[in-house]
């Protein structure tokens, strides 16, 4: 309701060519026309918004009190380029929440409270190229959530509560280059995760619950290599490796593909088992596969015994049949 009431005022505005001059500055804010900057920083804005001047192209909201992002909750701002909305308390985005901000290219939405995306929440930002969602409360990351991001370059989502990225959560970002991920709770990577950011240079996945890394991850970023041109670089520091010869296998695969550098590889340290807990990975990285070696000499030797016991205990006993009288002990000895 509150978005018709706004565009029957702002249509009017958007076919008259106004300079930004013509209207006032709302009231705590303070404008400069000359560089279209609007800035109501700070001035304990809730629900109701002020009406901004037409032709802003930089608008500062941080720090106020902003419970949610409607459709035209900023009038029809055409030209605004940037709009930072850092420190509110928006826990909701709605859907087409931005859709008449067409020419925005930067998105600041970090320490706010939101914890669910909208599907169509997207809609209308295909010139945005960086958006700030860290330090909110996300939990999941559904499928085709970033669909309408055409351009974006780097999406930050450090430091929410993401337990979970569905498959196609990141499909259709061709031109995304540095994703942050860091501070989140994931667990586990799925193949396809990120298989179609084929211009990514900077996937920071530290601080996650992550213990285990499957070989087909491996393959979804050596794919996603091969496509560009660019070296991609993977931070994984401060997750709680389980250190075995599988993990010590994929991390092997990964050094030796060209352009794609663990870079805090020399970092990582094992959560479990116990007896590693604690140690870097790069320092028992030979022990892993070794320890698996002798785990399997181990078992082939008590195959080998127990086999062994058996056909002795079949020959004593076809022995014993035989001969009741012979002594058993000068045969185990003379076995052994
Ligand atoms: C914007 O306004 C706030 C509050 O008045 C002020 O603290 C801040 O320095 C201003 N920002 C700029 C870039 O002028
Ligand atoms: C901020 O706004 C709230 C209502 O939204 C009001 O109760 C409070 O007094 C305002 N604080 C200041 C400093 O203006
Ligand atoms: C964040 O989400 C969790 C549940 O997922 C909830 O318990 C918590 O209160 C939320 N925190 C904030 C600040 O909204």
């Amino acid at each position: 309701m509150a978005g018709l009431i706004f565009s029957t005022v702002a249509l009017p505005l958007a076919l008259l060519p106004l300079s930004m001059a013509q209207i006032s500055c709302s009231r705590g804010c303070s404008c400069q026309p000359e560089i279209k900057y609007v800035n109501c920083s700070s001035q304990n804005l809730s629900d109701t918004l002020p009406k901004f001047p037409f032709g802003t192209e930089y608008l500062d909201l941080s720090h106020n009190h902003i419970p949610h992002v409607l459709p035209f909750c900023f009038g029809n701002l055409l030209c605004l380029k940037t709009l930072l909305l850092r420190d509110n308390v928006v826990s909701y985005l709605s859907d087409g929440a931005f859709f008449n901000l067409r020419s925005l290219q930067k998105l600041d939405l970090s320490r706010n409270l939101i914890s669910f995306l909208e599907h169509g929440f997207s809609l209308g930002l295909n010139s945005l190229t960086e958006l700030s969602l860290a330090y909110n409360n996300i939990t999941v990351l559904e499928s085709n959530i970033f669909d309408h991001f055409d351009s974006l370059v780097k999406l930050d989502l450090r430091a929410n509560r993401i337990r979970q990225i569905k498959s196609r959560a990141f499909s259709s970002m061709t031109t995304l280059r540095h994703l942050y991920l860091n501070g989140n709770d994931i667990t586990t990577l799925e193949l396809a995760t990120f298989s179609t950011l084929r211009s990514l240079e900077m996937l920071q996945l530290s601080h996650n619950q992550i213990a285990e890394l499957q070989p087909g991850v491996f393959a979804a970023l050596c794919h996603l290599v091969l496509m560009c041109a660019s070296n991609a670089h993977v931070l994984l520091e401060g997750n709680p490796w389980h250190c075995d010869c599988d993990l010590q296998r994929v991390f092997r695969k990964l050094d030796e593909l060209h352009r794609l550098f663990l870079d805090d590889y020399h970092k990582l340290k094992c959560r479990d088992p116990e007896e590693l807990e604690g140690s870097l990975i790069v320092a028992v990285a030979d022990e892993l596969c070794i320890a698996e070696t002798v785990t399997v000499l181990i078992l082939t030797g008590t195959v080998l015994v127990t086999v062994l016991a058996a056909i002795l205990i079949g020959e004593k006993n076809k022995r014993q049949s035989l001969d009741k009288d012979y002594n058993l002990t000068c045969l185990n000895l003379k076995f052994y």
